[in-house]
């Protein structure tokens, strides 16, 4: 109990000390290490991306934020808006912990009609999220906030509106109760919360406040859940909804607005390390799904980059959901903003890469999108980028022929738990080729394999001296069909 309330004391006061990121906390941007085209909060810890949504012109990216020399695990909600979902403005965190507790992951829903009676009619943004509190053995509960203006956020008064039901009849007894993704179900009219922490639970509400159960996933456990329709490409009128589990695995199914019934096999969003606690984005003003991700996880220690830690957010992934050999499966692709980072093309066409030759000997830079296709060329066992090449900290992204993998081979760094290690995701080739599509970040890749077919997505941390790329071959000569490499800007240092 002491330790508890001196914890909260120090929270509130380390995080009263965080301004929204002023010239001089920007300039904290240029160090290494620092993503230079993927969100990062100025300093402190962060993990979980909250509340995405799309309200008054402005996308709203919250998310789990804790002062430097707090305990990890977010204390509160940072808060940062957008234009074009790629150039991001700090603000002052939104919701802050208080005495009922940190404020854990959840979500955020523009409630247009004003079904929950806050805004006087008009529309408004209602956040929900989960009071985690030590002072009660780790209780966790639903509560909300709202805002008229997307700036100043309120705690409803009467909060929780959904308390820990642990040891009432007919409910899981499951401890964790958590990350609320709450959306609207058009077909009968309602919010649905999808909620888990642990067991994932299904409820309604007529108004945001006041929430019924309406079913329980008894057998499906995880963190941060999600669940939305997605339409099946080129089918007319055919759709599945997909249940999230933080961006882990999905599982394809039906919902009616009272149940997930779930159809076939869980299958994997993302072969990489670094790719956690997922949400998809509300209010879109397109009918795009488009998902978010913590781009960093819970197993490493001493990660050398303060004044920010956690790693960053991911570029938003559009997903779509294809019919192939063995069923329906989901693909995920850079969103087309992301675009309007490129700055000047340089490309290749037809050309073979003999080993012992780079034919990238002439590209530099930290932050680079690389779209390459190469030929299924008999003999050649591999290619790979060398990103940087130099230095003793290596990044391989490649593919090997045989076994028909795309890989990402991270070393250099056994000072860190669970650094260096390999990553890799079968890519069958597609008519005979095979496609990476590569975005480098000064301290993350992300690689799309064949259109979305396969995506790894990891941190790096590359030696800060050397930004040099290599493109090689092993075991033979590869032919490489067309390569186009553009530098990115950087989202911080405007031209
Ligand atoms: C996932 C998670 C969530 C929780 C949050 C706390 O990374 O453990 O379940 O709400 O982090 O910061």
């Amino acid at each position: 109990m002491k330790f508890f309330s001196d914890w909260l004391l120090l929270s509130i006061a380390a995080l009263s000390l965080q301004p929204a990121a002023d010239a001089a906390s920007l300039s904290s941007y240029s160090k290494p290490w620092r993503p230079q085209f993927h969100f990062t909060p100025a300093s402190g810890w962060m993990n979980d991306p909250n509340g995405l949504c799309f309200f008054q012109g402005s996308y709203h990216l919250f998310y789990q934020h804790s002062g430097e020399g707090l305990p990890n695990g977010g204390a509160s909600w940072g808060h940062a808006v957008s234009k074009d979902l790629v150039h991001w403005e700090h603000c002052p965190p939104a919701i802050t912990l208080d005495e009922k507790g940190a404020i854990w992951s959840g979500s955020a829903v523009v409630d247009r009609s004003d079904t929950s009676g806050f805004f006087g009619g008009k529309p408004g943004l209602v956040c929900i999220y989960t009071y985690m509190n030590p002072a009660e053995g780790d209780r966790q509960s639903q509560a909300i906030a709202y805002s008229a203006d997307g700036k100043t956020f309120t705690k409803y008064q009467k909060n929780p509106v959904l308390p820990q039901l642990r040891y009432q009849p007919g409910q899981p007894d499951d401890e964790s109760f958590r990350d609320p993704k709450v959306f609207w179900h058009a077909p009968t009219k309602r919010w649905v919360m999808v909620v888990a922490g642990g067991t994932v639970r299904i409820y309604s509400s007529p108004n945001l406040r006041d929430w019924t159960l309406e079913s329980i996933n008894k057998d499906i456990n995880t963190e941060c859940p999600d669940l939305f329709e997605l339409p099946v490409e080129g089918v007319a009128k055919e759709s599945r909804w997909v249940l999230s589990g933080g961006g882990r695995w999905y599982l394809l199914g039906s919902f009616d607005g009272h149940k997930f019934v779930p159809e076939g096999k869980k299958q994997p969003f993302n072969y990489g390390h670094d790719f956690y606690a997922s949400q998809t984005w509300n209010d879109l003003s397109d009918d795009r799904r488009i998902m978010t991700t913590w781009l960093y996880n819970w197993d490493y220690n001493n990660w050398p980059t303060e004044p920010f830690s956690g790693g960053c957010m991911t570029l938003p992934y559009e997903l779509k959901l294809r019919v192939v050999k063995d069923g329906l499966r989901i693909f995920s692709t850079p969103a087309k903003e992301v675009q309007v980072l490129r700055g000047e093309l340089q490309s290749w066409v037809d050309k073979t890469i003999t080993p012992g030759s780079n034919l990238l000997a002439g590209v530099c830079g930290k932050t680079l999108e690389i779209e390459a296709e190469f030929e299924v060329t008999p003999g050649a066992a591999s290619f790979a980028f060398k990103v940087p090449r130099g230095g003793s900290n290596q990044t391989v992204i490649g593919y090997r022929f045989a076994e028909k993998k795309m890989f990402v081979t991270r070393s250099g760094r056994s000072d860190i738990k669970n650094f260096d290690r390999t990553d890799e995701e079968p890519l069958p080739p597609q008519n005979g080729c095979v496609k990476l599509h590569i975005f480098l970040d000064s301290s993350s890749v992300e690689v799309f394999g064949n259109d979305g077919a396969a995506v790894i997505t990891d941190d790096i941390l590359p030696d800060p001296l050397c930004d040099g790329i290599e493109l090689f071959a092993e075991g033979g000569s590869v032919r490489l069909i067309a390569l186009k490499a553009w530098p990115l800007q950087s989202i911080w240092h405007q031209p």
